[in-house]
């Protein structure tokens, strides 16, 4: 272990407030840590300050980390590890060309995902929303024959962008709810489709028309920024469903407001947003949207699994050792 700053051990620089029993390996490690006490993520002047001198940072989804920040981190700087599966927010080339180790939190947050990802589309498929508002507002003046009708599940097709680990735990999870399956990404995973009855669709194009419901679990790239904009928003079928546990700029969210207000599509269940935690204007307006603060991971056994993660692979870096998770 080399960066020796401080009192003399390494240290790591944890930009946000976590329980401390999480961060224990680290200091059982032998590592001084040294954590943010917010939930608030740090201006990027304050994330270089405290960045200065440290042999490891723990980041999170929204905290940018480019050369700028690398650079002021300094020749000490051996591992990133981001509390996240996503690594969007990362220059993976700029800490490559560092010989920085990238780590993230793959796996561990697959179920949690997919759950909330059901939770959200049968929360649109239902009209919970309208529901809980007619419910708490005091306007529901009792059962009706056709009052909020939903879409049911069964036989109708889920539309996955993706077919990784957590587009595959929603497929398996709508496949028990009688759905058909159609999924899109550059190559087929037929190890994963077929035993889901999941048709492959090179072309997105085409499989938007089929899609009843869409789900996004592609990540972010440049290639992915606006994957559904306002054209592909309209090749969806009328009364279609749209589902984002993924990131929030795979969406046109301005054009997704526009085809959710002239009820193209009949719902949508969001839980990540283009800039968060800024909403586009709008989308609050909607009946029939739900919104969840970016939970997909937030259960307590998936926070507590991915924050082992990132503690093992700081210390496993500054051991001279790379982790399996690392990805830089
Ligand atoms: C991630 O880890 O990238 C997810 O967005 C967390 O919910």
């Amino acid at each position: 272990m080399s960066a020796r700053p401080h009192d003399g051990r390494p240290r790591v620089f944890v930009t946000r407030r976590l329980p401390e029993a999480w961060r224990t390996p680290l200091t059982a490690a032998g590592l001084e840590v040294d954590a943010a006490a917010g939930d608030e993520p740090l201006s990027s002047a304050a994330l270089r300050a405290r960045s200065v001198g440290a042999a490891a940072l723990w980041v999170q989804l929204n905290d940018t980390v480019d050369a700028a920040l690398l650079d002021a981190a300094g020749a000490a700087l051996r591992v990133v590890a981001t509390y996240s599966v996503g690594t969007n927010h990362i220059d993976l080339e700029a800490c490559r060309a560092r010989g920085v180790v990238v780590a993230r939190t793959p796996d561990v947050l697959t179920d949690a995902t997919a759950d909330l990802a059901l939770a959200l589309l049968l929360a649109a498929a239902r009209r919970l929303p309208e529901g809980q508002r007619l419910v708490a507002g005091g306007a529901w003046t009792g059962w009706a024959p056709t009052q909020l009708l939903g879409v049911e599940l069964r036989g109708r097709t889920l539309g996955v962008v993706g077919l990784g680990r957590i587009g595959a735990a929603v497929a398996r999870r709508a496949r028990a709810f009688g759905m058909r399956l159609a999924y899109h990404q550059r190559r087929p995973r037929p190890e994963v489709a077929e035993p889901l009855e999941a048709r492959f669709e090179p072309d997105l194009d085409a499989l938007l028309p089929r899609s009843d419901v869409l789900t996004l679990h592609a990540p972010l790239t440049p290639e992915t920024h606006h994957l559904l904009d306002a054209r592909r928003l309209r090749l969806l079928p009328r009364g279609a469903l749209l589902v984002n546990t993924a990131r929030g700029p795979l969406v046109d969210e301005a054009a997704l407001v526009a085809v959710l207000r002239d009820g193209h599509l009949a719902g949508a269940g969001l839980d990540v947003y283009e800039e968060e935690p800024r909403l586009q204007p709008g989308l609050l307006e909607l009946p029939n949207v739900v919104l969840a603060p970016h939970l997909g991971s937030a259960t307590v056994d998936t926070r507590r699994a991915m924050a082992r993660l990132c503690t093992d692979a700081i210390v496993a870096v500054l051991r001279g050792e790379r982790p399996p998770n690392a990805v830089a």
